[in-house]
């Protein structure tokens, strides 16, 4: 708790003004390497790195790497921790992150390992709430769409949970809830919280509504996907029965479940939120590489 206290005061700096940290990391090398489609995760931590004065490697999609000839995880991460110092990795299967760092010579950072945790996500949304609202204990949150598969949602509500007098609303259809492994967690650590299918149940109780994309490419029958796809869409309509100071978060990307006449709502932070990301991966990757 104190170590993400920490990496916000320093995100927050950042943000107001990175020269302190410009030349910081000269001379590093960060290898990206991507095995699962990303637009912000990838493009903010390269942002990061260059930001620091690093410098970056790596791969957008598996079929241009070496796991195109069946070479494994374990033999890659090996090869490629030689060549820099620090891996950032995505991959569709669940827990690959965990094996990366078991053979790798340098620190790895999850940037998600499928449906199960996207751990610098959670460090975005934290970092975000906490700026824009000034802090964790007490509040709301609501988290809507699909709870199984949305890994952002996993590792934030885990996150959350370690706050004090926090209160979650999972918002799904019932076979997008959350996790049993996340809900116990959760019991564990005697976090309140509801499941309900109906957002407009919950809305005007929320100071944080976290919405996400149904996650089309982990479903097994594309069927059920079609059947659950539109679930949630957020219009202006219902923001009406919303609090005038809740924030509303996205991961992103964003399909059709926040409607684009909400971008312009001073409640919506999902661009702020992204931005937001970049400042706190400067910090994260200053802090791993002890570069400050
Ligand atoms: C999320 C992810 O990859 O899990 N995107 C992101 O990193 N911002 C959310 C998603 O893909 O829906």
């Amino acid at each position: 708790m104190e170590e993400l206290d920490d990496l916000f005061t320093l995100t927050e700096k950042i943000e107001r003004d990175a020269s302190f940290l410009r030349e910081s990391c000269r001379g590093k090398l960060l290898a990206s390497l991507f095995f699962e489609p990303s637009t912000r995760t990838r493009l903010s931590f390269e942002a990061a790195m260059l930001r620091l004065g690093g410098s970056c490697l790596g791969f957008a999609e598996p079929s241009s790497s070496s796991a195109a000839k069946g070479e494994s995880l374990a033999d890659t991460i090996r090869v490629v921790s030689s060549y820099c110092d620090l891996i950032v990795m995505r991959n569709p299967k669940e827990g690959a992150a965990l094996l990366a760092a078991q053979y790798s010579l340098v620190p790895v950072v999850n940037a998600g390992d499928g449906g199960h945790h996207h751990p610098t996500q959670t460090l975005t949304d934290l970092g975000t709430i906490r700026r824009l609202i000034g802090g964790f204990d007490g509040i709301t949150v609501g988290f809507c769409g699909d709870l199984k598969f949305g890994r952002t949602v996993h590792s934030l509500a885990e996150a959350l949970g370690r706050y004090r007098d926090v209160t979650l609303f999972f918002i799904s259809p019932r076979e997008l809830g959350v996790p049993s492994y996340i809900a116990a967690a959760l019991k564990n650590n005697n976090v309140r919280y509801a499941e309900t299918d109906r957002l407009e149940k919950v809305i005007g109780e929320l100071d944080v509504l976290y919405m996400t994309r149904v996650q089309r490419e982990r479903f097994l029958n594309e069927e059920e996907y079609l059947r659950l796809k539109d679930s949630y869409i957020l219009t202006a309509e219902k923001m009406k029965q919303a609090r005038k100071r809740m924030i509303v978060l996205h991961p992103l990307p964003r399909v059709n479940e926040i409607d684009v006449e909400i971008d312009s709502d001073p409640r919506a932070a999902y661009f702020k939120q992204a931005e937001h990301g970049m400042y706190v991966r400067m910090a994260l990757i200053a802090s791993i590489l002890g570069c400050f």
